[in-house]
C-alpha cells in the first residue's frame, strides 16, 4: 500500500497484490454490474445455463453485447459456457430480475458436464427462434445471439465472448412502444456488487440531460 500526497488516498499497486485480492477490488469499483444470465447448448444438445456479470453492451449497432469467462481458479478448465460457444457459436443472454435472482444463483454451481442447470433447478426452457440454445421461460428479456469474435484477455484467464443480437424477446408490459425503450425500472434487474454475496436492486430514478454545448 502506498500513501499518496492527500491524507485521505490511499493508491494499491496491483503488482504488489496476489490473486484473487485484484479481482475483488475491481468487481468492487465496476459496480453495479448487470448480470447477463446466459443459455448455451452443446454439440451434443445438451443446454447450458450460468450468470455473468462481467457482461456488458459493446455496440448498439448491430446490437452487440460481451460477456467474460474465467478459468475455474480451483482447476484450470474451461467452463461449460466457454466449452459450448466454441462448439456451437450461439448463445442467449437473459435478464435476471428480482424474482429470478434465487434461481439465478442456483444456476452458478459447478455441475458436471453434461448436466443441465435447466433440471438441475427446474427451470423451464422453451426453444429460441434463431439460435440452437434454448430460452428461458419466464425472464422478462432473452437476447438471442450469434457469436462473432472470442477474444482473449491478455494476461488473465478469462475469454471474452462477443455476439451479435439477432431478435429480443420482451415482455409485453415492459415495452416502451412509443420511444423502443424497455422500462428498466419496471423490469426490476438485479446486479452485483463486489464480494460473493451483494447484489442490489435499481434505486431511485434521476433524469439527467446531457447539454448541447458547454457554451
Ligand atoms: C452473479 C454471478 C456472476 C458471475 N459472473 C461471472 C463472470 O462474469 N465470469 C465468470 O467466469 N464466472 C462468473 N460467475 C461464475 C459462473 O456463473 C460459474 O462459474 C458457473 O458455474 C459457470 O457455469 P458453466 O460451467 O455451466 O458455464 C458468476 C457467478 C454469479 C453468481
Amino acid at each position: 500500500m502506498v500513501i499518496s500526497g492527500n491524507p485521505d488516498m490511499l493508491t494499491l499497486v496491483t503488482a504488489e497484490m496476489d490473486n484473487p485480492a485484484p479481482y475483488h477490488l475491481l468487481t468492487s469499483v465496476v459496480a453495479p454490474r448487470p448480470i447477463a444470465w446466459v443459455s448455451t447448448i452443446s454439440a451434443a444438445g445438451v443446454p447450458n445455463l450460468a450468470p455473468y456479470s462481467f457482461f456488458n453492451a459493446v455496440a448498439g449497432f448491430p446490437p452487440t453485447v460481451m460477456f467474460s469467462v474465467a478459468y475455474r481458479r480451483s482447476e484450470p478448465r474451461e467452463k461449460d459456457t466457454l466449452i459450448n460457444v466454441k462448439e456451437v457459436g450461439e448463445f442467449v443472454c437473459h435478464v435476471v430480475d428480482e424474482p429470478l435472482a434465487e434461481a439465478m444463483v442456483k444456476t452458478a454451481v459447478d455441475l458436471p458436464h453434461g448436466i443441465s442447470e435447466f433440471d438441475a433447478v427446474g427451470l423451464k426452457a422453451v426453444p429460441a427462434t434463431e439460435v440452437r440454445p434454448p430460452r428461458l421461460e419466464g425472464a422478462p428479456v432473452a437476447m438471442e445471439c450469434r457469436v462473432t469474435q472470442i477474444v482473449p484477455v491478455e494476461g488473465a484467464t478469462n475469454v471474452m465472448v462477443l455476439g451479435q443480437v439477432l431478435r429480443f424477446h420482451i415482455r409485453k408490459d415492459l415495452y416502451r412502444s412509443q420511444l423502443g425503450l424497455v422500462d428498466t425500472v419496471q423490469m426490476q434487474p438485479v446486479t452485483r456488487l463486489g464480494g460473493p454475496v451483494e447484489y442490489t436492486k435499481i434505486g431511485e430514478l434521476i433524469h439527467l440531460q446531457t447539454p448541447k454545448s458547454l457554451g
